[in-house]
């Protein structure tokens, strides 16, 4: 038990903070602020509010930041040694956790949990209790904790022992893994992240189906859920700021500099995704290309637009993964393109104005993920969109749930199914797709970042306290 407590009355706690630093080449600290959904909460909840957002330093500019004492008011950066942060969050976050919950393994070589696994488990450990540490100490008696994601399983637990007096919600933006997945993961290590979660009063969750698969394998290997509650919170799209964002001078010019790429009069498919395993890039442009195969008439008429932008490089995965997007894209072009026609229109490097250009030009929506916590992108187009959309989307995205009605759904890894999708979808009459779309962006903006930030600390609040 801390001996004196500190003075945040509200704490988010998350890997990846709301700023990252740059280090100029004068030596000045150059910030960079981010969006999101907890940004929006935590803005909505005002300064008076006493709120505390902990987060690791990621960026040499963090960690010389954190150095120099230099941070915002109302972030505490952690500066966790790089090896150990890169331990738990490459080794067993991002190659271990993610690939669990989004079912990636190509079971017959990996997962294989030998001594390596072991050791850096050890650093997911210290890092957990890195950031349990530092919100038991500046946490107010009786503060509401939101401890984000399945880089943080243990901090609910490690809290709830250091501070009984907190409320500890916990909250998972992926999906989570049916029990027969779950149990690849050694027992000790299952029960030991099932038990840390379990540590919170409330855990959120994005659906109905990622609240009953971890149920479930709290049933099947901890003896149930105990006293810990479950909330599903669907975060949806922030309309009023990307009206505004999607209309200013920036995305003007982006539309212009894609609309002289695509070229006149065609139609456009688009998506806009972090180049993750995931999100199922390569079989979105292998359905392009039976697409092109099966209905010649497309050729010349229809530009593919995607943008994949750069995510988790440090792993060989990843960095594979890229390249092979890449290769796919220029054989297609090689194969299909034309002098005044390039088939696909790929862009790797993230650029927020240009997605929004996207967006709002994009006549087909592109979201085909193998399994995803929600998907923003699919909520995002209907929003945006100029003209009307219609939307592609894989029923494994978690967005399936309150989008599949409108959009046309499709089996990830069924291509000429999705092939076909695109070309439903290219061929839906603009009034079906005008009626759809209004639809879609209703349903994607019922729960709005920053009243699904509120309902959780309202609910958090109000539950009787289960310790
Ligand atoms: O979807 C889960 C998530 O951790 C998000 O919270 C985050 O925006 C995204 O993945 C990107 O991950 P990373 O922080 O590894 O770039």
């Amino acid at each position: 038990m801390v001996a004196s407590f500190g003075a945040a009355r509200v704490l988010v706690a998350s890997n990846r903070g709301p700023v990252s630093y740059d280090v100029g080449e004068d030596g000045s600290l150059r910030a960079r602020r981010g969006g999101g959904g907890l940004v929006s909460g935590l803005s909505a909840i005002g300064p008076e509010a006493g709120a505390l957002w902990v987060c690791s330093a990621l960026s040499d500019g963090d960690r010389e930041a954190v150095r120099r004492g230099a941070g915002e008011d109302g972030v505490r950066m952690l500066d966790i040694p790089a090896d150990v942060h890169a331990d738990a969050y490459n080794g067993i976050a991002n190659s271990v956790l993610w690939f669990v919950h989004h079912m990636l393994y190509q079971t017959p070589l990996e997962p294989v949990f030998d001594a390596e696994f072991r050791r850096q488990w050890a650093s997911y450990e210290t890092y957990n209790r890195a950031f349990a540490e530092a919100l038991a100490e500046e946490a107010a008696q009786g503060a509401a904790v939101l401890v984000q994601d399945y880089h943080l399983t243990l901090v609910p637990g490690m809290l709830r022992e250091l501070r009984p007096d907190l409320r500890i919600g916990h909250f998972s933006h992926t999906p989570w893994a049916p029990p027969e997945y779950f149990a690849m993961l050694p027992d000790d290590i299952a029960r030991q992240v099932l038990r840390g979660m379990l540590g919170a009063d409330r855990l959120g969750f994005l659906t109905r189906r990622w609240a009953d698969a971890f149920t479930a394998c709290c049933e099947r290997f901890a003896g149930g859920l105990g006293d810990t509650r479950i909330g599903v919170h669907g975060l949806g799209a922030d309309a009023d700021f990307l009206r505004a964002r999607s209309h200013e001078a920036d995305v003007d010019e982006r539309m212009a500099a894609l609309r002289e790429e695509i070229g006149e009069g065609r139609r456009t498919i688009v998506r806009v995704d972090r180049t993750e395993l995931s999100k199922n890039i390569v079989r979105g442009l292998l359905a392009y290309r039976q697409l092109l195969d099966d209905r010649p008439e497309w050729r010349e008429r229809v530009v593919h637009v995607a943008f994949a932008y750069p995510s988790r490089q440090d792993l060989a995965v990843y960095r594979d993964y890229t390249a092979e997007v890449q290769r796919l894209a220029e054989d297609i072009n090689e194969r299909y393109g034309t002098p005044g026609w390039r088939p696909v229109v790929l862009h790797v490097k993230d650029d927020f104005a240009r997605s929004l250009a996207a967006y709002r030009l994009a006549d087909v929506a592109l979201v085909n993920p193998i399994r995803d916590g929600m998907n923003l992108v699919a909520k995002e187009v209907p929003v945006v969109s100029d003209t009307g959309c219609a939307l592609v989307l894989s029923r494994e995205a978690g967005a399936h749930e309150e989008l599949g009605e409108d959009a046309i759904t499709v089996n990830p890894y069924d291509v000429v199914e999705t092939s076909r999708a695109l070309h439903e979808a290219l061929t839906m009459s603009p009034a079906d797709r005008t009626d759809r779309t209004k639809r879609l962006a209703a349903s994607a903006t019922a729960l709005p970042p920053a009243r699904w930030f509120l309902d959780q600390l309202e609910a958090l609040r109000e539950g009787t306290p289960s310790r």
